[in-house]
C-alpha cells in the first residue's frame, strides 16, 4: 500500500472558535510525519474551483492557534450535491468534479473540520472513494458521539461573561432581562451558561416550557427579595404546544434560521408579572474571538489524532471525545442525528435542586 504523503484540509459550515487550532495541528503533525498539507479555501469550493488552495507549512500556521474564524477563506455552508451556481442555472451536483479534483491534486486523504451538515457531505464524499477524516465542530455540542465540540466552552464562558453582566444591570433596576442564546435544537448552550451565570430561569429546547409556571418561580423571587431575575432562553426553545420561533424558513440550499424567542418570552413576563423586562440576543458574539484553553486543547487533541488516524488509514471516522481518551466514531453512526440534552442529565437535575425553573 503506497505511502500518505500529501492530504488535503478544509473547514464547512459556520465557524467556531478552534478551526484554526485543529488546522495548526494538522499541519504541523503531519509536517513532522513527512506528509504534505494542502488547505482548501471556502470548505469544498476549493474543491470545485481550481486554484482556491496551498500548500500550509509549520511557518504557515504560526500564530494562529489563538485566532478566531478561520485562515481557510470562509467556512460557507454550500453542498456540493446541491451547489447554488447562478439564478439562471439555479442548483447543480458538483460532486464529480470534487472526487476528480482529489485525484487530480494528488491527495491522499482529508481532513474535514465541520458540523453534521458538513460531516454528512464527507459520508457521501467517502463512500465515493474519497478518503476521509472528519472533525466535529459546532458551539452548540449537538454532535452525536462526542462529549464535546470544540467551541462550546468558548460560547458558554462568553455567554456566562454576558449574563454576569446583565446581572448587575437587573439588579439596579430591579427588571427582568431575558438572554436569547444561540444552540439550534439543543439546549446545551443554554443549560450550561445558564447554571453558570446563576440564571433563575432556563429555557431548553428539549422541554416545552409553559410560562405562568416562570412567572410563577419571578413572582416567588420578589416575594423574597430578589427583585430581579435572570431569564436564558435557547433559540430553539418554545412552548408547550407552540411552534419554534423562526427568523427565516428554510429554501434551497438554505437551513432555517432560528431566532425572536427572547423577544417574545420578554413580552409575556412583562404582562403576566407586572414587571419591567428587558431582552438581549448574544447572538453571533458566540460564535466569534478567541478560543478558550478547553477548546484550544481539545482542538489540538483532534487535529493530532485526525493525522494519526489518516497515518493508519483508518478512514470514514470522525475523531470524538469520550473523556479521557479521544477516539474515532464512523461517520455512519454520528451524521443526520442531534444530540439533545437527555432528560436524565445530571445539571439538569442540580439545577433544579438550586431552584432554577425550566418552565416544566
Ligand atoms: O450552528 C451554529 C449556529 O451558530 C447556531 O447556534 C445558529 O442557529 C446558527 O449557527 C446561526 O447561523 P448563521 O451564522 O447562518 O446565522
Amino acid at each position: 500500500m503506497a505511502d500518505i504523503k500529501r492530504i488535503g484540509v478544509l473547514t464547512g459550515g459556520g465557524d467556531a472558535p478552534g478551526l484554526n487550532a485543529v488546522i495548526r495541528a494538522v499541519v504541523k503533525t503531519a509536517y513532522n510525519a513527512g506528509v504534505e498539507v494542502i488547505g482548501l479555501e471556502d470548505s469544498f469550493d476549493g474543491l470545485i474551483e481550481p486554484g482556491r488552495s496551498r500548500t500550509l507549512t509549520p511557518r504557515d500556521v504560526t500564530g494562529i492557534l489563538r485566532l478566531g474564524g478561520t485562515v481557510l477563506g470562509t467556512t460557507n455552508r454550500g453542498n456540493p450535491f446541491a451547489y447554488p451556481v447562478s439564478t439562471s442555472e439555479g442548483i447543480r451536483d458538483y460532486s464529480e468534479r470534487v472526487v476528480e479534483m482529489f485525484h487530480k491534486m494528488g491527495l491522499d486523504a482529508l481532513v474535514v473540520i465541520g458540523g453534521d451538515g458538513t460531516l454528512a457531505i464527507a459520508q457521501q464524499f467517502n463512500d465515493r472513494g474519497v478518503p476521509i477524516v472528519g472533525v466535529p465542530k459546532t458551539i452548540d455540542n449537538d454532535i452525536v458521539g462526542t462529549t464535546n465540540c470544540f467551541g462550546f466552552d468558548s460560547a458558554v464562558a462568553f455567554a456566562t461573561d454576558a449574563i454576569d453582566r446583565l446581572h448587575t444591570t437587573a439588579e439596579a433596576h430591579r427588571r427582568i432581562i431575558v438572554v436569547e442564546v444561540m444552540g439550534r435544537y439543543a439546549g446545551w448552550i443554554a443549560l450550561h451558561a445558564g447554571v453558570a451565570g446563576g440564571a433563575d430561569a432556563i429555557l431548553i429546547p428539549e422541554i416545552p416550557f409553559d410560562l405562568e409556571a416562570v412567572a410563577a418561580r419571578l413572582r416567588d423571587r420578589d416575594r423574597w427579595g430578589a427583585r430581579f431575575s435572570i431569564v436564558v432562553v435557547a433559540e430553539g426553545a418554545f412552548p408547550k404546544g407552540g411552534k419554534l420561533s423562526l427568523l427565516q424558513a428554510a429554501s434551497d440550499g438554505h437551513v432555517e434560521r432560528l431566532g425572536g424567542i427572547g423577544a417574545r418570552v420578554c413580552e409575556a413576563l412583562a404582562t403576566l408579572t407586572g414587571k419591567e423586562t428587558r431582552a438581549v440576543v448574544l447572538g453571533h458574539l458566540q460564535r466569534g474571538g478567541a478560543p478558550t484553553s478547553f477548546d484550544r486543547t481539545l482542538a489540538t487533541r483532534f487535529g493530532g489524532k485526525a493525522v494519526e488516524l489518516i497515518l493508519n488509514r483508518q478512514f470514514g471516522v470522525m475523531v470524538a471525545s469520550a473523556p479521557p481518551d479521544i477516539v474515532a466514531r464512523p461517520l455512519s453512526e454520528v451524521t443526520g442525528k442531534t444530540k439533545t440534552v437527555p432528560p436524565d442529565y445530571d445539571l439538569l437535575h442540580t439545577a433544579k435542586a438550586l431552584g432554577v425553573t425550566f418552565g416544566d
